[in-house]
């Protein structure tokens, strides 16, 4: 059977190139990865998109500092990128550069269709711009004069630009996510996008810029280079052949059946992307599901922050299907998730080593030990079977009904509910027992049958999340291709009633957590001391030693009043994804709220119950229309860095530091 010749296109984010690509980016694309291959599976002629978003200042100021050209730059970095994705078992079918010629070409075409019609005009763009974001800021949305997005110092610009008239698209936006409640998805983006982007009204967006080279000529007017996200942007059609002759399906998969993303580059996907293909008079993605993000204690992982767990020490340590398996087991998908190497130990041990490895082992086992590989085809039922046998012929469905709506955990739980059922159905039929009495084979063999049966079946539907396992677990159970096919698990009974087995190494080996939780702390410091040696220039003590600007007095000091407050809530602050708003107990019967940029480094459950140090008589301003009574003290720990001052919590609420 096939998917009725049906298409599926699906897209993962295009990376920035970064020499080191961290489990948070693996994450999405191994999502992608097991989306692609579970409508292979279905039957469906599926094109998987990944890629690389090369342009930019950002490119160009690190090639520099690298002594390379740009395009030097990124083709060393984008080879390490590929490399990961083969590592973990990512099979996509088409992998984009933004610098290929083919993409090039074909933006600078959509550029100019824009333009002439009408939705691309020249006018003069004087702002400010945060090089790291490749973004471009008013004054009115910066953030105590900084990045609203990563609190980073932003540089003025003024240059003729031209403009996007994303503005004339409000209405056919709302419209869009009216007519299609799915198309932005979890739902709960849906709201953040209306009420923080398209209520308060959408100004025209700059897509030329003059001041750097390293991006796409407009072909009219070749001093500018287009903004890098209506290059990255486009990458979505040029790939399957959109103003190019190089691929030649843009008919056949467009539109996109979804585009997974981030949920911080959502915006650009649901508002700036739809635009786009409004005014090119093109059809609209089906679906952009925004995923979260994995944070580790303290906030978001990131290079800058130097926080990050490296997929590659994980999948050759623990195998690239425990890694796989983990990411999208742990956490829901559009929910953000907090990355343990504990929790990834302990989740290996508990579903892949117990649950799932013992279960294959001990059924072969048994049919080895009882019947020397090959069961015997006489057989007797009893009602004890039903329940197992009932749950293995339900899950196809519902595990189909957990995919479809992207929820992957579900599914995984779904199928591990037959797993652990099986299991108990060992211990309550006790084949060990049987196999004490000749008269009792047929017994025996009946129980063995609906272990392989029930293995057989949770095995296909592992196939898109385990790749690698499946068919291994095939093999030992005797499984032959015409019996593990997508279909085939909807239906019990399947496996010859005289099946052999071949029994193999253990699937998952048990891991000692104490011995692996040190081995990996060993690893990350040996690391850390690495890099520290290489880049002695940037220890953060020094620069705190070097920040002392000029001396002030002691009667200068008694001015800023310092208090100790309590956090006892915090939440992100609407259309500003920097901004967290903190309600404290300072002592006060009143408490007070305070705004602080500090989102990049905390999530909020990291703070709430946290005392830290405030500056109380601090005149009060609005950040992004929300009222901050005060400040909270942190330090520059470091390039890109920011740590809270956290105060003991023996320390009473509104006290005095001096
Ligand atoms: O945004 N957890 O590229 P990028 C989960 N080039 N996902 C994470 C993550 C984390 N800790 N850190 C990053 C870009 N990601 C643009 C995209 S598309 C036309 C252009 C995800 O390399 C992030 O959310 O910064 C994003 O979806 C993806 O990695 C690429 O991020």
């Amino acid at each position: 059977m096939n998917g009725n010749g049906k298409t599926f296109y699906i897209t993962t984010p295009i990376y920035y190139p970064s020499d080191k690509l961290h489990i948070g980016h693996s994450y999405c694309t191994v999502a992608t990865d097991v989306m692609a291959r579970y409508k292979r599976m279905q039957g469906y002629d599926v094109l998987f998109l990944t890629g690389t978003d090369e342009h930019g200042q950002k490119i160009e100021q690190k090639a520099q500092d690298a002594g390379v050209t740009p395009q030097q730059y990124v083709d060393q970095v984008v080879a390490g990128i590929k490399d990961l994705w083969k590592l973990l078992n990512i099979s996509n079918d088409r992998f984009i550069r933004t610098t290929d010629d083919y993409h090039v070409e074909s933006v600078q075409k959509i550029f100019k269709q824009l333009y002439d019609k009408g939705y691309i005009y020249k006018g003069a763009y004087k702002g400010k711009y945060c090089t790291p974001c490749e973004s471009f800021w008013t004054e009115s949305q910066l953030v105590d004069g900084k990045c609203p997005d990563c609190g980073r110092e932003v540089t003025d610009a003024e240059e003729e630009a031209y403009f996007f008239k994303l503005s004339a698209f409000s209405d056919r936006l709302v419209k869009l996510y009216e007519d299609n409640p799915h198309f932005m998805e979890p739902q709960s983006r849906l709201n953040e996008m209306v009420n923080n982007f398209i209520k308060p009204g959408l100004e025209d967006l700059c897509v030329s810029r003059t001041s750097f080279k390293w991006g796409i000529p407009v072909t009219f007017d070749p001093k500018h280079v287009v903004y890098v996200w209506v290059d990255a942007l486009s990458n979505y059609i040029t790939a399957l052949g959109y103003g190019n002759s190089k691929y030649h399906d843009f008919e056949k998969y467009w539109p996109a059946d979804v585009h997974f993303v981030g949920k911080e580059i959502m915006r650009f996907h649901t508002i700036i992307w739809p635009a786009m293909l409004m005014a090119l008079d093109l059809p609209l993605p089906k679906k952009v599901y925004g995923h979260g993000w994995l944070l580790l204690e303290g906030g978001k992982m990131s290079k800058s922050k130097g926080n990050v767990v490296d997929p590659v020490v994980l999948v050759n340590r623990y195998g690239v299907d425990a890694i796989r398996y983990f990411l999208l087991r742990e956490f829901p998908f559009g929910s953000d998730g907090l990355f343990s190497n504990e929790g990834l130990i302990t989740r290996i041990n508990a579903d892949l080593a117990n649950d799932l490895g013992n279960l294959v082992s001990r059924s072969v086992s048994m049919v080895e030990n009882y019947f020397g590989g090959t069961l015997p085809t006489e057989r007797k039922s009893e009602p004890v079977d039903e329940e197992v046998i009932s749950i293995a012929k339900a899950l196809k469905e519902k595990y189909d009904a957990q995919m479809e709506s992207y929820a992957f955990q579900n599914a995984l739980i779904e199928i591990f509910k037959l797993i652990s059922r099986t299991n108990k159905y060992i211990d309550e039929t006790a084949p060990w027992v049987l196999a004490k009495d000749k008269a009792n084979n047929p017994r025996l063999a009946t129980v063995l049958y609906n272990l392989l049966e029930c293995v057989r079946i949770a095995g296909i539907l592992l196939t898109p999340f385990m790749p690698a396992t499946a068919p291994k677990i095939f093999e030992q159970i005797g499984a032959g291709s015409d019996v593990t096919s997508y279909e085939s698990a909807g239906t019990y009974g399947l496996l010859p009633a005289d099946v052999t087995v071949h029994k193999q190494a253990g699937l998952f080996p048990r891991i000692d957590v104490a011995k692996e939780l040190a081995a990996l702390e060993a690893e990350k410091e040996k690391k850390a001391a690495e890099q520290k040696k290489a880049q002695p220039a940037k220890q953060p003590e020094k620069k705190a030693a070097q920040g002392v600007a000029s001396l002030i007095t002691i009667d200068d000091f008694a001015k800023v009043q310092l208090r100790v407050a309590k956090v006892i809530a915090c939440e992100p602050v609407p259309k500003a994804d920097k901004l967290l708003r903190l309600q404290l107990d300072d002592g006060t019967e009143t408490g007070r709220q305070v705004v602080s940029g500090i989102h990049p480094w905390y999530e909020p459950d990291a703070l709430v119950g946290k005392k830290v140090v405030i500056v109380a008589n601090l005149k009060p301003a609005k950040l992004r229309g929300v009222e901050s009574n005060g400040m909270i003290l942190a330090a520059d720990a470091g390039e890109n860095d920011v740590k809270v001052l956290f105060v003991d919590d023996s320390v009473p609420c509104g006290s005095t530091v001096r």
